[in-house]
Parts: structure tokens; sequence; C-alpha cells
């Protein structure tokens, strides 16, 4: 912290041109924010930009100057903080700590969903973080993991204040201006009778704890409408599998009446939900001193999908029933002793029964299937049963096996790693998720060998 005292001091009195400006970090409706490093000592900061016309144009010159006001009070490790500012013609500058992992949402999206420990660490960072927050009367107002950022060690840094709100001295709720927070995390009473207050703020966190363990927020619809039906009802329901701890906490904070949610001022505060058996291990005072957990994935127990029938008019275990010779012809392993010319007339006689006989082939464009079969495609809690089609294009293809539609592909790359779990659990880990993949029949290693060999295959190609 004092480090950071130095720097805010000596950071008076800047200009654009004592920076170089990099990558964007991310774009909003009113800013962008930019990596920047200071010329002088290459101090990295986050670069928020405003355009001075647009914020006029939009009549968001309030929000500006709350962001400014509520980020200058701030001065805790679990928040971005606000360095400097400055500004020229044109724009405006807010000089920001640069959270180097950035958002935590591509690594939820990579795992699908977090494991317990996982969930239970960056969940307590949250709620110390809204603890000290309510403490300095400011309500956040749009928390979501969009807004939850990772600094070097992977700890949590809470961003953008442009919507939050600061309470009078014994005010205990605001009146919504035209601004509503983000659909799935929008508070009841938000929607209901346009006030906010801080317990606004622990319904997005039982929303974001929802997540964390689920894969998917709690309320979500085709669209905004819907989504807000859903939260003005209370309507949400915690699938099977959920670790009991974690569906008692989320009950007693997804409650439609304010003061009755756990953290609440009526319900005793933070003591209380930091006292949640979910938290029993957490050691609050240390929290930022901890090695948070590498983040790994949870998954459900298998009896979870036992409902999951949708093999009915399908082979008994779903597979191609002509996948042998083809893997081998696929993978460049038939006969080399034959002419080349033959080995593609064999490539194509095969293409030509595949068409007759495979119901797989037109979502193959053209390529041959060296292996078809059911899986179970797991994200967090939803669990999907396609027909995954490994091609020598090579392709990765799924498709739902009852609408017979192609839902996608995963993305064929050399980083692409294959893990076995066991003899029906694999992995695929893309540069962007993890396909979490269940084989009923059990054929997970057949799989695992099969595209590694056509990666190796590709390699030497390439
Ligand atoms: N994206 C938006 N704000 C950021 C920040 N402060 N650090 C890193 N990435 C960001």
């Amino acid at each position: 912290m004092a480090d950071d005292n130095q720097k805010a001091k000596a950071d008076v009195g800047k200009k654009k041109e004592d920076f170089e400006f990099a990558k964007i970090l991310g774009e909003g409706s009113y800013s962008t924010v930019v990596l920047a490093k200071d010329k002088s000592n290459g101090q990295k900061y986050a670069m928020k930009i405003l355009e001075k016309k647009h914020i006029i144009k939009e009549k968001k010159v309030a929000y500006v100057n709350r962001e400014k006001e509520v980020l200058s009070k701030i001065k805790h490790p679990l928040f971005v903080r606000l360095y400097f500012t400055f500004q020229d013609s044109d724009k405006l500058y807010f000089g920001l700590s640069f959270a180097e992992r950035g958002e935590i949402t591509p690594y939820l999206r990579k795992v699908g969903c977090f494991d317990e420990t996982c969930t239970k660490f960056y969940t307590a960072e949250i709620v110390e973080a809204l603890d000290y927050l309510h403490q300095l009367r400011i309500i956040h107002r749009d928390l979501k993991p969009e807004n939850i950022l990772l600094n070097e060690q992977w700890h949590v840094q809470i961003t953008d204040f442009g919507t939050a709100k600061v309470l009078e001295p014994g005010s205990s709720q605001c009146r919504a201006d035209s601004f509503v927070g983000t659909a799935e995390y929008v508070s009841p009473e938000l929607l209901t009778s346009k006030n906010a207050c801080y317990a606004s703020d622990l319904w997005a966190l039982g929303c974001i704890l929802f997540q964390f363990t689920a894969g998917f927020p709690p309320f979500h619809g085709a669209n905004e409408y819907q989504c807000f039906q859903k939260i003005t009802k209370g309507e949400y329901s915690i699938p099977d599998g959920f670790p009991a701890p974690i569906a008692d906490l989320i009950e007693k904070i997804l409650i439609l009446e304010p003061t009755e949610r756990l953290g609440a001022e009526e319900k005793g505060g933070f003591g209380p939900l930091k006292q949640h058996d979910f938290f029993e291990d957490i050691k609050w005072d240390t929290l930022m001193e901890q090695k948070p957990p590498p983040i790994k994935a949870y998954l459900p127990g298998q009896d979870l999908h036992s409902d999951m029938n949708v093999l009915d008019g399908m082979d008994a275990d779903g597979q191609d029933d002509f996948d042998g010779s083809l893997l081998l012809a696929g993978l460049g392993l038939a006969d080399q002793s034959k002419p080349l010319a033959s080995q593609s007339d064999d490539r194509k006689a095969l293409l030509a029964k595949q068409e007759s006989n495979s119901p797989w082939s037109p979502f193959c464009n053209g390529e041959l299937i060296l292996k078809a079969g059911l899986v179970d495609k797991r994200k967090g809690f939803s669990c999907k049963r396609r027909q995954l089609i490994c091609t020598d294009g090579p392709h990765l293809y799924y498709v739902d096996p009852v609408a017979m539609v192609l839902k996608g592909e995963i993305p064929w790359s050399e980083h692409m790693q294959l893990e076995m779990k066991n003899f029906k659990t694999f992995f695929i880990h893309t540069p962007n998720r993890t396909y979490f993949l269940e084989d009923p029949s059990g054929e997970a290693q057949q799989w695992v060998t099969l595209i590694e060999n056509l990666q190796k295959k590709k390699k030497s190609v390439n």
C-alpha cells in the first residue's frame, strides 16, 4: 500500500505524451480502456479514455464525475485504484491499476464452472470487497463477472464504478436514475420499486456464486424481458448435484426482500455472511496474502445425467458402425505399400460408402469420418448428448442426434491438448475453452489416441 501511495503522489500532472499506449483492454459504450506504459518508469496502467463530446451528447457527465468521485475514495487491493486523471482538448483520461490477468469471465468460460475450492476463494474475496465498499457507503450497482478482474497474483480486483452510488450517512437506499444494471444480475427491487440498496450488491453476489458453481447465471431468458420476469418472481432452480453448503448460501441470499438477505444490515451485516458454513475454512484476515487456488472445473456427479436418454431409435451404443477401416485410412495408416493413386481410390470408395451408409455424412463437408459416437458434452451443470464426429479434415463436429442438427465444432488447434480422465471421461483443452466429454460406451482412450495421432500427422505434414 505504501508503494501505491508513492505511485499516486508521483503521478500528479500527467499528460498523454508521458505514456506509450499499447493494446485495448476493454471497450464500453462510453469509454475504451487501453494498456499504457509510463515512459519515465515503465509503470503499466489501464488507461480509461472517454471522449468528452460523446459523454456530453449522451448526457453521461454526472456518471463520469461519479466514477471519479467513487474511485478516489477506494484504496483497497481488491479494487482497481485510480492513480491520476488528466485531460486534453477532447478526451478524459483515468489512470487505473492494470489487472494483468484481465476479466475472470474467460477463465470461467474455459473451465465451464469452478470447483468448490475456487468458488469459495473467489466468492470470499468478493464478499470481503463488498464489506469494505459498503463501509464506505458505496453501492456498486453493476457487480457481474465482467467487472471482476484478476491481478498478476490471481487476486480479485473489482472495477467499473460508472454506475456506483454513494449514500448519505444514515440513508440505506437510493432512488435509481435511468440506469438499470446488467439484466442477469439486476436485483428485483431495482425492477419493481426502482430503488437500490446495499443488499442489491448482495443479490448480484448470489447470482455470481451460482454462476461460478453452475457455469450459467440463475436468471436467464431468451431476452431481457423474460429475464426480468424471472427475477421479479425470484424464479430460479438449483441444479441437482450442487454442493449443499453452496445451495444453502444461495438460498439465503437470493431472497426477493432485500432486508432478508444474508449479509444485509438488518440480518446483522457481513459478520453472519462470513460465518456461513460454506466459508468455514476461510481465513478472512489473511485472504489477500493467501495464494489463490488454481482455477479448476467442478464436475458434478455422473448420476446427474441418468435421466438423459436420447438413444432411442439408435444403435445400442450410438456408434457409427464403420469407423475401424476408415480410421486407418484417414490416419494415413492404410496399407502404405499400395501406390498413392490406389490409396486415394480407397478414400474415394470409403467416402462413397460413407455417403450412402452414414447418417452423419451430411455434416462433414465431404470429409472422411474416422470415428463417430455419442458423448455427453458437459459445461458446468448443463450436459448435452451429442454425436461427436472426428473427420480427416481434421475436424471435430458435434451434432444434436435427436434434431439431427449440427451444433458446432471443437476448434482444431495445434495447441489443443488431450487429457484422459478415466475410460469414459476425457478433456479437450483448446486455447479458449476446455471441453468435458464423457463417452458412455467407455471409449475415451480411443478418442484421445485418435485425436492425438491426427495432431501428430498434421504436424508432420506442415
Ligand atoms: N479491462 C478493463 N479494465 C481493466 C484493468 N484495469 N486492467 C486490465 N484489464 C482491464
